[in-house]
């Protein structure tokens, strides 16, 4: 009889919601105030910052030599049709729950307090390995910019090459002075931003016009090149989908189109953390959603002209894996643009570092001041009103990560731990509707349930053309997770205990 009593109290616990109204009341609470500064433009800029990055920069060569050949452009509009359903529903959360922690919060109001932890800690998954990535594709473009100019780096101090350890030095220092500027404040980080991303673009739109001069059409022949079954490549190493139709594992072909797709969906990542700002944001029911929508269509446009562009300068066969716009360039016979273009692309990493620091320290805020995580952590700092202790706590986890780890299967461990983050976002869009249907909505999803549900559709589909081994390690990484919500998290948390949005400790003088 007891036992029944505490199965269904567990089973409360698990699913208990936090208003979508306390969410908003908490961010007012004296010493977790966050400053609100931020336009629709800025987040804009915030978001096209943190979305063009390593994806498009590094990736592309990747995927175009060993999954898609020409037909990269065609796994980026797949990519991005993914995405565009994934943003009309985070452009409805964002604008009716705008407060800080993104998808975490989303589906604490409408799904409930574990699958809220579980989307939180899969944010975390995203935002700090996103972060790690980007340093280490940043440290190969500053070596080769550093090595053209003659000056070569002790191979100990660039990372783990090849099984021959080493630390990445470049990597670590970037995350370790980002992290510097995210705590003196967010109005310094996105002035430092919109200079940035100006760079950036400017560079990709030079890609685009520079490069269209010196396509060769034979290039594109074939455009979809024919299936390939690479004796290597079996068991972990073979898109799920793969293995539960019971394919030969292969790459190229159709198939190989929706690989491309999954991995470059990387690039993409980042419009989802333009919520994560909400509560920084002036007036976050018009602002967020223009946000989210305008930087994820330029950042679509960008990406499929880039990838038409550089399969179209030189065969994809022999695109580079490290650096393969400005190494197409050089190929061509042009390398000061080569040079140009190497230079903007390791300032315009810097920003999507810096850019995905700042929306995990928010995630990790969030869970903070609901009690799942110690509360210690959400406390701001006095003066910059930001979440100092967060900010650093994770800026050094992730600088001694980055410092160790390389870039390919970490990627797609981001974008399983981001997809899965778009299904629960896209379910909570529907339940919401139904239990709060009174609630204002400054952006409504179209064609509800039919657009979440092709969003839910179209992530799963995704994730079916990731690896097995990035399965695997996913499934690691969640049940980590789930020990310490039963361990910690389900008996600390605020909404569990009842409380009221509590006053908390004022900041220190
Ligand atoms: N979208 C970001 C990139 O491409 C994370 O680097």
């Amino acid at each position: 009889m007891s036992t029944q009593g505490g199965t269904n109290e567990t089973r409360s616990a698990l699913f208990r919601t936090k208003t979508v109204e306390q969410s908003i009341r908490d961010t007012e609470e004296p010493g977790q105030r966050l400053r609100k500064s931020l336009s629709a433009l800025d987040l804009t800029v915030f978001g096209v910052g943190v979305i063009i990055g390593t994806g498009i920069f590094v990736l592309t060569g990747q995927v175009a030599k060993e999954n898609a050949g020409p037909a990269t452009a065609l796994a980026f509009v797949v990519s991005g049709i993914v995405c565009a359903l994934a943003a009309l529903c985070y452009a409805e959360f964002a604008s009716t729950v705008p407060v800080a922690g993104s998808a975490y919060t989303f589906s604490y109001a409408s799904l409930g307090e574990l699958p809220a932890w579980i989307i939180g800690w899969d944010l975390i998954l995203e935002l700090a390995l996103g972060a790690a990535v980007v340093a280490v594709g940043w440290s190969g473009y500053i070596q080769s910019f550093l090595s053209n100019a003659g000056w070569n780096m002790p191979a100990v101090l660039t990372g783990t090459h090849d099984g021959r350890f080493g630390f990445d030095v470049l990597a670590c220092a970037l995350i370790l002075v980002l992290t510097g500027i995210l705590v003196v404040g967010i109005k310094l980080s996105s002035m430092v931003t919109n200079v940035i991303v100006a760079v950036k673009i400017v560079v990709v739109l030079l890609v685009i016009v520079v490069g269209a001069f010196l396509i060769t059409g034979s290039n594109y022949h074939p455009f979809v090149p024919p299936t390939q079954h690479p004796s290597g490549l079996k068991g972990f190493d073979a898109p799920l989908i793969q293995l539960m139709a019971g394919f030969t594992p292969g790459n190229f072909g159709v198939f190989g189109i929706f690989s491309a797709a999954a991995i470059v969906f990387f690039a993409f990542i980042g419009f989802d953390i333009v919520a994560t700002a909400a509560e920084e944001t002036l007036r976050p029911q018009r602002d967020v959603p223009r946000g989210i929508l305008a930087s994820l269509f330029i950042c679509t446009l960008l990406y499929v002209a880039v990838s038409v562009v550089v399969t179209g300068m030189q065969k994809y066969t022999r695109l580079s894996v490290d650096a393969p716009l400005s190494d197409a360039f050089k190929a061509t016979g042009h390398p000061f643009w080569s040079g140009v273009i190497s230079f903007g692309a390791a300032v315009g990493l810097t920003s999507v570092c810096m850019i995905l620091l700042l929306g995990q320290s928010r995630v990790f805020f969030a869970m903070s001041r609901d009690g799942l995580l110690p509360k210690a952590f959400s406390q701001i700092h006095p003066r910059f009103g930001t979440p100092y202790r967060t900010t650093i706590l994770l800026g050094v986890v992730v600088a001694v990560v980055a410092g160790l780890t390389s870039i390919s299967e970490l990627a797609n461990l981001v974008n399983i731990g981001t997809l899965a983050a778009f299904v629960v976002v896209a379910v909570g869009v529907i339940i919401l509707r139904r239990t709060r249907p009174d609630l204002p909505r400054a952006f409504r999803t179209p064609l509800v349930p039919w657009v979440p549900v092709a969003s839910v559709a179209a992530s799963l589909w995704l994730m079916l053309n990731l690896t097995a081994e990035t399965w695997l390690r996913f499934a690691i990484w969640m049940a980590a997770g789930f020990v310490i919500y039963f361990l910690y998290g389900i008996r600390h948390s605020r909404a569990g205990r009842g409380l009221p949005p509590a006053p908390e400790a004022p900041p220190r003088p």
